[in-house]
């Protein structure tokens, strides 16, 4: 008994020392039957601890060997995720002083005028001058103001969702934000909807007679409920006609449903924060967009349906997004960059992700 005492704890030693791989096996050599409940606890809190030290100052993808990455990810998802109260308060003292979701991410009556001149998020050259029927059309202040939005969940449509069973999960959260009026279902994704982004490029694409037959996309965001419809209305200059006339056609049939429009002020100081943290794309996607929006706004953030990659953690092919058959815009967005800043955040206790599987409630 004290000898297998002693050699646990040389053991340990030995693996505190050099924290490596070839202890571990000398580890389990050293076993003996007395200890072998407490030891693979405490081994897995190590490798945990490692791994988190890890993955909390990963910041780019560009040497990583994808098949050791997977695996050691998947090992350190297993891991218990300790959200970290400091971490998550210093992220939205950072935002709020960068960017202030809560006075700006919309453009609203109360901060924005009449004949105001809006800029464009990726251009300098080009300018929108705000209309009063557009102005009156806008929402009265920030929709959230004045409360905290608790547990949220930000629902990204990667196919890493498919089969997840995550459905109740999401739903049970207090506040849910989505993306591309993406799919909704009870299983694998959740019902529950406060936020939803319209890209103007699907309108384009899919809502060419709206104006004339508004009814198909009415019928559309009717699914979401009441949740609000955000549209990045000032990102490119064909952004601004598709918003506008998105704007038009729901405002007189779904009030209780407003669609807002993305101050590009915001979205262009967010751009920057990360520019300035070395992030480096021609533009922030929106969920990565939103994802720190909600780091700056809600209690505790839970990330679902962001998994960049063409496999999954097991090896298994996964589709790019979780409802349709698309391949990605390669050049547009930096999505595996984005994903090991997000990895970082949950290394460090600041937002937690979530890529397998969810277990019942
Ligand atoms: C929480 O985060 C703070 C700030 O980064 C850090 O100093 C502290 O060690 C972290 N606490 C734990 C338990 O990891
Ligand atoms: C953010 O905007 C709100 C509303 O305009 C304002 O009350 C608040 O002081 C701003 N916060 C910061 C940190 O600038
Ligand atoms: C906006 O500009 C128009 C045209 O210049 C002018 O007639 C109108 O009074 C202005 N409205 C406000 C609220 O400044
Ligand atoms: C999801 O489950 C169905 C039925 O079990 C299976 O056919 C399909 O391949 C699975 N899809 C993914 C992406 O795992
Ligand atoms: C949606 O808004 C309408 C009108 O304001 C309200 O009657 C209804 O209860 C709301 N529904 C939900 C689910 O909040
Ligand atoms: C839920 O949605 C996913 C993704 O679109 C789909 O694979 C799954 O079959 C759907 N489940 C149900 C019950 O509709």
């Amino acid at each position: 008994m004290a000898l297998s005492f002693l050699r646990w704890i040389f053991g340990l030693l030995m693996l505190l020392v050099v924290s490596h791989s070839v202890c571990v096996i000398f580890y389990y050599t050293a076993d003996t039957h007395s200890s072998r409940e407490a030891m693979p606890d405490t081994l897995q809190q190590l490798r945990c601890a490692k791994l988190r030290r890890k993955f909390s100052v990963i910041t780019s993808v560009k040497r990583l060997n994808m098949e050791s990455f997977t695996e050691e990810l998947d090992d350190f998802l297993k891991c218990p995720q300790k959200p970290n109260t400091t971490e998550q308060e210093l992220n939205r003292m950072k935002l709020q002083l960068c960017c202030n979701a809560t006075g700006s991410i919309f453009l609203t009556k109360r901060n924005t005028a009449v004949n105001q001149t809006i800029p464009y998020e990726t251009s300098t050259k080009s300018t929108y001058t705000m209309n009063a029927a557009i102005h009156n059309m806008l929402p009265e202040d920030f929709p959230w103001s004045g409360r905290r939005l608790g547990r949220c969940a930000v629902v990204g449509s990667g196919g890493i969702l498919k089969n997840s069973s995550c459905g109740r999960e999401i739903d049970s959260a207090d506040f849910v934000i989505r993306f591309n009026l993406a799919s909704i279902n009870d299983s694998d994704v959740g019902l529950k909807t406060d936020l939803v982004t319209i890209n103007p490029s699907q309108i384009q694409r899919e809502y060419k007679n709206m104006v004339q037959d508004p009814d198909p996309l009415v019928e559309r965001v009717s699914v979401y409920g009441n949740a609000s419809l955000a549209m990045a209305a000032f990102a490119y200059t064909f952004c601004t006609g598709k918003s506008m006339t998105t704007l038009k056609a729901l405002h007189p049939v779904r009030p209780q449903q407003p669609v807002v429009f993305f101050s590009p002020l915001y979205l262009r100081t967010l751009d920057r924060f990360w520019k300035g943290r070395g992030l480096k794309s021609i533009r922030l996607s929106s969920g990565f967009m939103l994802i720190n929006t909600a780091l700056e706004l809600c209690e505790h953030v839970h990330v679902y349906g962001f998994w960049p990659f063409g496999t999954d953690l097991k090896d298994n092919p996964v589709p790019y997004h979780y409802y349709d058959a698309l391949s990605p815009h390669r050049y547009m967005h930096k999505m595996p960059e984005e994903f090991v800043r997000l990895l970082q955040l949950h290394s460090q206790g600041a937002l937690t992700l979530h890529l397998r599987p969810c277990v019942d409630l």
